[in-house]
């Protein structure tokens, strides 16, 4: 029932922001589960909070946020209604990248968010996330190209402060959100992927 499902999703939420499975604990401000509604056909997943997300617990509020804002915008696709979350609950120091035992320690709660929310599609924003389906693939040959894995369709993109350091990487990611509004709208089709069995225990299938 949805109120289970909305009493489960709450009720991670609140263990999440009570997390010590990993060191990144002693440093938060706060830890952030994700923000988006439980019936969320699209699940954006990004790589872990920084400054601003640690302050507020809300993820992408940051300059990456505000650009994936104008992209959602241009896309148009109402932040409201989809789930933005982050494979790391709290911010490494200095916004260094994810460590394996981080990671680790935050799969299953990622896991636990994808099998009550159910998204759709679900968009990596990043290699970290995009490694979390893929972990062979690399992001500059796989990104905007949607892959059905069994029900769900997986959308690698690069993360949008990807673009923020490195203005030539912008017009590749408004081209990609727009491939995501072409997905939506059945106007292209994802390639039918299927995993090797040794990815099993990743997040995301
Ligand atoms: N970058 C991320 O990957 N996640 C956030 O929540 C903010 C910035």
């Amino acid at each position: 029932m949805t109120e289970d499902r909305k009493a489960a999703l709450d009720a991670l939420h609140a263990e999440i922001r009570q997390c010590k499975r990993c060191p990144l604990h002693v440093g938060r401000t706060h830890a952030v589960p994700g923000d988006g509604p439980l019936d969320a056909h699209i699940m954006f997943v990004g790589e872990a909070p920084g400054f601003h997300e640690d302050q507020q617990g809300i993820p992408f509020v940051g300059a990456a946020g505000k650009f994936l804002n104008e992209l959602l915008d241009q896309a148009g696709i109402d932040r409201d209604k989809v789930f933005i979350g982050n494979i790391i609950k709290c911010r490494p120091p200095s916004n260094r990248d994810p460590q394996i035992n981080e990671v680790t320690a935050c799969q299953p709660y990622l896991e636990r968010q994808i099998e009550l929310i159910c998204p759709q599609v679900i968009v990596t924003l990043g290699r970290h996330s995009m490694a979390q389906a893929f972990p062979d693939e690399k992001i500059s040959v796989v990104h905007g190209q949607p892959r059905q894995v069994g029900e769900r369709v997986y959308f690698p993109m690069y993360h949008p402060a990807a673009a923020l350091h490195m203005p030539s990487l912008r017009s590749t990611v408004e081209a990609d959100f727009a491939r995501l509004r072409e997905l939506l709208e059945g106007r292209i089709e994802p390639d039918i992927f299927t995993p090797l069995p040794d990815v099993e225990q990743l997040a995301f299938f």
